[in-house]
């Protein structure tokens, strides 16, 4: 390990393993997977909400703070006259060690300090509404010592925008109860609440305090408080102010000797009519309930084996094996938990989300969907559904929704032009990867007519949208903004008060995108062929008709003379052209239009792409635009209103590099495809911890481009739709196991020196052992197939067939 560096990989265990509580940026991991999580940071700061990060949030955080990341779930340890913090703040003593194990659901925290080692363990059960903290402390002295601990946790008053912002009301709403070893959280249960929260300890405790000030005392921070300096609770009652829960344990420990105690942070619900056990007291069956599922150290350690073996049967869906470690360690642990997690929260909370801005992006979560779908299906048919149901019946979608209610944003609205589409994406890979063609016959009624519809015809109109709304050039026209939501093209913002994507200047609203075009002639493809499989002739036959239509607008008015054109603004003037100073080639349009097939037989795919690789593509990834804009623009929009190199304006914008992949493994460009794929996967960045700053083990939205003051930086890690698409796009083009309607394809692009590679794949309930050869050294090539050594026809593995066990080789060979 170099000094640089804050970790490594353990993937034994798959585990991160952070060495530092000084990590360059807090470096998180996620708990929870069923509708209950948790933030949590290398020093266990963060907090977790039922469903809604803004409306059901149990613990306060502060974002953006000095020191950063306060709030979480602290321990407070005093021996003799040393006080230190089991995850390594907030109390800035320096630990005799310390180290965060990051894992599949849990965060592990080992610190030893005054020979006493802690072993905290966090997690929420499956399936339960509660974070569990397992501590084990440990005496390594040769003799008894005295241990004082002091939990804490700082309630959020539930509403987490309200709580931070109105203080006229909140300071005067905070209410507990403390019963026993348990601590509640009521605020606003006496009206019209019927939830509350508590937070419990399987041991009995010397003292308790539940009002912030009379914990920490005044103006002091969590990394000193007053009460564990006394070595005492104050047995304090918060009537409003700021309500927290701390529980005083004291603790003899022979030498040698160790103790287990379970701490449960849970969130009860309850009909209306049992919420009161006698008047102004709460009924606190539930808890309790939830309480002795885990009053054991080896109850959690039954929850934990549990989690763990979950987590193992999802991962084990996909496993792949070839000569590259990093690449294998990316796409069968961290890529996919990834993936997982933002599938689960769409763009909501995070550190860099605060979880009171976003709901569920329509686009974001049907991309989403293409990197979990191998996972949980059942899951991705809800969800698709769900965004079915935010559609309008002109086939336009709400740009976000809620997720505690289901209904579309209001503030937010529609008119982003790409969002449609995605949803025959996510639909064609759902039903490629499951057989499942029955969520086209699912009953779904549209936002603004209710009613029994299919939820093919939510498809249908997805793409008569785009039909119905051409702009003079016969492209798209692109609304609000297409996928790069800072190129407000209709927008002419000159107030910095007002949003640069839902104000619209003026009546003209003609600007045209080519990412869209790309994206309807690709996804265009995929729904004439769904409308082929089901029998939907005619359909097929008009829905072909646009498409050709669409490639014949872009051949005729889409091609700059070396690369795609970006666009059209509303005064018809070209954007990522040759002929502009600024922003003259754009990353969205390369890529669509490759990945749709325009330009594949008359050599303009492979300018376009070289065209990335000579303008676009610097050390740590590929830039979106070129040259970045020096200036704001107002016919440009918020892309130009980012210093050069960050964000959209030039920054290196992860999400959509895979399109260039997938584009490169068309040409069969395989080293290529590789080379950029390990340029933004963090499995391969190991070495550059200190100037990526963000967490190594899973991707972020941006790293600062060639312009930047810092390239190479990277910012906004965890959730982004980057996760999806690099795992979709090395599972389905670099090692090519691509599902489809009949079966799955075997279809590779790999580096050339690559002899082969094994991987295993849970395919519907089939499980293929496949292994593929590559004797002639080539990136792609004609494959030869054989299952269970019987040689098959072309590159598919009919389902039909071989749904059981089957060991499939696939040879590349040259084409002959
Ligand atoms: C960001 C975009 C994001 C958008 C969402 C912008 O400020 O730069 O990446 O998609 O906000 O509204
Ligand atoms: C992040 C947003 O979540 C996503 O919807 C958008 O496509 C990208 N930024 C690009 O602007």
């Amino acid at each position: 390990m170099t000094e640089q560096q804050y970790g490594y990989f353990d993937d034994q265990h798959k585990e991160y393993v952070i060495t530092s509580p000084f990590t360059p940026t807090p470096w998180i991991n996620y708990l929870g997977n069923d509708g209950f999580y948790g933030l949590i940071s290398n020093t266990a700061g963060g907090y977790c909400f039922y469903r809604d990060p803004k409306f059901r949030r149990l613990l306060r955080y502060r974002y953006n703070n000095v020191p950063a990341d306060q709030g979480g779930r602290y321990f407070y340890l005093k021996s003799a006259d040393t006080v230190w913090s089991a995850a390594g703040r907030p109390v800035q003593t320096e630990l005799d060690h310390y180290e965060c194990r990051h894992g599949l659901g849990y965060s592990r925290f080992i610190a030893k300090k005054a020979q006493i080692r802690s072993e905290l363990t966090c997690f929420v059960p499956l399936g339960q509404t509660a974070e569990v903290y397992r501590l084990e402390l440990t005496n390594l002295d040769a003799v008894s010592r005295q241990v004082s601990l002091f939990s804490l946790l700082e309630w959020c008053l539930w509403n987490a925008e309200d709580d931070g912002a109105n203080f006229q009301r909140n300071l005067s709403t905070g209410e507990v109860e403390v019963d026993g070893n348990v601590i509640y959280h009521k605020t606003e249960y006496r009206e019209r609440r019927n939830h509350y929260a508590f937070y419990g300890v399987n041991h009995p405790i010397r003292g308790f305090d539940t009002d912030r000030d009379s914990f920490l005392g005044p103006y002091r921070g969590f990394d000193r408080p007053l009460a564990v300096e006394r070595g005492q609770a104050g047995n304090s009652l918060a009537h409003g102010w700021s309500p927290v829960a701390s529980h005083h344990i004291d603790l003899q420990l022979q030498a040698g000797q160790s103790q287990t105690l379970v701490f449960v942070l849970g969130y009860v619900e309850l009909p209306n009519d049992q919420k009161w056990a006698a008047p102004g007291v709460i009924n606190k069956a539930p808890a309790k309930d939830l309480l002795t599922r885990y009053d054991s150290a080896q109850k959690c350690q039954a929850e934990l084996d549990r989690l763990q073996q979950y987590w193992l049967s999802q991962l084990n869906k996909f496993q792949i094996e070839t000569p590259d470690k990093r690449f294998d360690r990316s796409l069968n642990i961290w890529n996919q938990y990834q993936n997982m997690v933002t599938f689960n929260l769409s763009r909501s909370a995070s550190f860099y989300e605060s979880g009171i801005g976003r709901g569920m992006g329509f686009r974001d979560s049907n991309q989403d969907t293409i990197g979990f779908a191998h996972m949980v299906p059942d899951k991705v048919r809800e969800r698709i559904l769900d965004l079915s149901a935010t559609q309008k019946k002109d086939g336009s979608a709400y740009h976000q929704y809620q997720p505690l209610t289901k209904k579309g944003n209001a503030n937010i609205g529609g008119n982003f032009n790409d969002d449609p589409m995605w949803m025959v994406l996510s639909t064609v890979n759902y039903i490629k990867e499951s057989g499942d063609f029955s969520i086209l016959e699912a009953r779904v009624g549209f936002d603004d007519e209710p009613g029994d519809f299919t939820h093919f015809e939510h498809l249908k109109r997805a793409f008569e949208h785009v039909v119905n709304h051409l702009g003079p050039h016969g492209l798209p026209l692109i609304g609000r903004a297409d996928w790069n939501d800072c190129l407000n093209l209709n927008c002419f913002s000159e107030d910095p008060n007002e949003s640069y994507q839902t104000t619209q200047r003026g009546a003209s609203d003609v600007a045209e995108s080519l990412m869209i075009a790309g994206q309807f002639v690709l996804y265009g493809n995929e729904f004439v062929a769904l409308c082929r499989h089901t029998g939907r002739t005619e359909l097929a036959a008009w829905a072909q008709q646009q498409v050709d239509n669409m490639v014949e607008a872009v051949n005729q008015h889409g091609w700059d003379g070396q690369w795609f054109l970006r666009a059209f603004d509303a005064r018809g003037r070209k954007i990522g052209s040759a002929e502009n100073d600024e922003g003259k080639i754009f990353i969205e349009s390369q890529g669509f239009c490759v990945m749709a097939g325009i330009g594949l037989g008359d050599g303009r795919a492979r300018q376009a792409l070289d065209a990335v690789s000579e303008r676009l593509a610097c050390e740590h990834g590929i830039m979106l635009q070129q040259p970045a804009f020096s200036g704001y623009d107002k016919y440009l929009g918020e892309i130009s209103s980012y210093p050069p190199g960050y964000k959209e304006n030039a920054g290196i914008f992860c999400h959509n590099n895979p399109w260039i992949i997938i584009g490169e493994s068309m040409l069969g460009r395989g080293d290529q495809a590789y080379e950029y794929f390990a340029r933004i996967s963090p499995a391969f960045l190991q070495e550059k911890q200190r100037l990526h700053k963000t967490e190594p083990y899973v991707y972020s939205q941006m790293i600062a481009g060639r312009d930047a003051a810092t390239p190479g930086q990277a910012k906004n890690s965890w959730l982004t739709g980057t996760a999806a698409w690099c795992f979709y796009t090395a599972s389905q083009y670099l090692a090519g196991i691509r599902p489809d309607y009949e079966g799955l394809r075997i279809d590779p692009c790999i580096p050339a020196r690559w002899p082969g590679f094994k991987a295993q794949r849970t395919f519907r309930q089939a499980l293929y052992e496949i292994e593929v050869r590559n004797p002639q050294g080539l990136s792609k090539g004609r494959v030869e197939l054989e299952v269970d050594g019987e040689a098959i026809e072309g590159n598919l593995i009919p389902y039909a067939r071989f749904g059981g066990r089957h060991r499939i080789v696939a040879t590349l060979r040259t084409a002959d």
